[in-house]
């Protein structure tokens, strides 16, 4: 297959791909969706087989009928789809479900917070808020510097671990950055957590959508020991997502949300919890989004992760090319072609405040992005070289627009001649800023 034909054939498994969308003229046009960092849109068979479970849909460990039989099965069978599909462990990992990525995060550093040994966490000063602040009122937390080009540096992540050696419970750090789309090395990573003793947690939100991801043997230095996603990032958005770890982690202690589901009996004497995972899945359990996330999975697979990896690979790298181009447009990240990416990238565009070029991508092409801090906020502080006394400024100044970037992420739906329409349209607004600044504050 050629990489027209693939492309096409990507496309139509995405539901809303022809949709339109008006603009400020009056008219409608096709709207192109560069979001699909924040969230994506669903895959058709996603929505097929949640149809088709629907009428057999019913009560997950609590009934005793068959179409409840049925729904917990599939919701069980669930996990293990899951752990192949990242390679975890079959018998010694756990897959939990969770609501997301941020919730998954927070209810392991609860976890973790409940044993007494080693209480520092290593985060990174390039992380999505959800893995950062969950650690900050649990732990001591060391943060490992970024170099000037926004990678992680590995040097400050092996000094911080010698500074702490025995003391560090977990180096917790992205699979990909949400704001340069940089992938970290995440075996060196591993690899040197290992080596002085801590464990790794992997928040593979924006990695496992869009590259292959294995979590490796328990014996390699390797070995990844937690990994979080979200199915809504991944053609599922029914409200599922994954923390996947040791068992033996989740046996100790109480869960973080308690109710029916997560016990074994109850007396008012005594509470005997259930064991992992039903003890952190509290409440009753939310099998459509597990339907949801399994098909993606299959849907992913029949197109193989490689396969996805390289032609949005293809994709962003040919943006970047167009971007780099423009001398009106700032990047932010090294953007050789040989730098291992997901398919996002971030910019700003000079002389134009982030809000206003999102607002008039949106409403005078129909392109969705994103602009802002994308919940990154101390990673995009360093990129834009903001002094403290500037964030100082802005927190006190309630009234101003904060700083940020705009960025662009790419599903594998997405196409060459959308990424054309999008170049062709920033020029223009690189070109025609004062006219666009005079027409916005009118609007405005
Ligand atoms: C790198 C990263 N981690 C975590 C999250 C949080 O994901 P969720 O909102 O699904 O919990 C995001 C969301 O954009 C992200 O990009």
């Amino acid at each position: 297959m050629n990489n027209i034909e693939l492309s096409a054939c990507l496309r139509r498994l995405v539901i809303g791909t022809n949709v339109k969308v008006p603009v400020v003229n009056g008219e409608y046009v096709n709207e192109i969706n560069f979001d699909n960092a924040a969230t994506t849109p669903p895959f058709f068979s996603v929505m097929r087989d949640i149809g088709d479970f629907a009428p057999w849909y019913s009560s997950v460990h609590r009934g005793t009928g068959y179409k409840s039989e049925l729904s917990s099965n599939l919701y069980e069978q669930g996990r293990d789809i899951i752990k192949k599909f990242v390679h975890a462990d079959h018998t010694r990992d756990v897959v939990i479900y969770t609501k997301n990525t941020t919730e998954s995060i927070n209810m392991l550093a609860y976890r973790l917070s409940q044993e007494e040994k080693k209480q520092i966490v290593i985060s990174t000063e390039m992380e999505h808020l959800a893995n950062d602040l969950p650690w900050r009122d649990k732990f001591q937390v060391e943060y490992v510097g970024i170099e000037e080009s926004g990678k992680l540096s590995l040097y400050d992540l092996e000094n911080k671990l010698l500074k702490y050696a025995g003391k560090v419970k977990l180096v917790t750090v992205t699979g990909a950055s949400n704001v340069t789309g940089y992938i970290n090395p995440i075996a060196k990573i591993a690899t040197l957590a290992h080596q002085y003793g801590a464990q790794i947690l992997v928040d593979g939100a924006q990695l496992v959508p869009h590259a292959p991801i294995d979590m490796k043997p328990y014996d390699s230095p390797e070995h990844i020991d937690y990994l979080v996603f979200s199915a809504h990032k991944m053609y599922a958005p029914f409200g599922i997502g994954v923390l996947i770890g040791p068992k033996r982690t989740f046996e100790k202690g109480e869960p973080v949300y308690k109710g029916g589901g997560d016990v074994r009996l109850v007396s008012h004497q005594f509470i005997e919890w259930d064991s992992p995972p039903a003890k952190d899945e509290t409440g009753t359990p939310n099998v459509i989004g597990v339907v949801a996330l399994i098909t993606a999975i299959q849907t992913l697979n029949s197109i193989g992760m490689h396969v996805v990896h390289e032609y949005e690979n293809n994709l962003i790298n040919y943006a970047i090319e167009g971007l780099k181009n423009n001398p009106g447009i700032k990047l932010y990240c090294h953007c050789e072609k040989s730098e291992k990416r997901v398919s996002l990238i971030s910019f700003s565009v000079q002389g134009i405040n982030h809000n206003l070029v999102a607002e008039i991508l949106s409403r005078e092409a129909g392109i969705a992005v994103r602009n802002g801090l994308f919940c990154a906020h101390p990673y995009i502080e360093k990129l834009l070289k903001l002094s403290s006394e500037d964030l100082e400024y802005f927190h006190n100044n309630h009234d101003i627009s904060l700083p940020g970037l705009v960025r662009m992420s790419l599903g594998l739906y997405n196409n060459y001649n959308e990424i054309d329409i999008f170049l062709e349209f920033l020029d223009k607004i690189v070109r025609n800023k004062n006219y666009y600044k005079e027409k916005y504050k009118k609007m405005q």
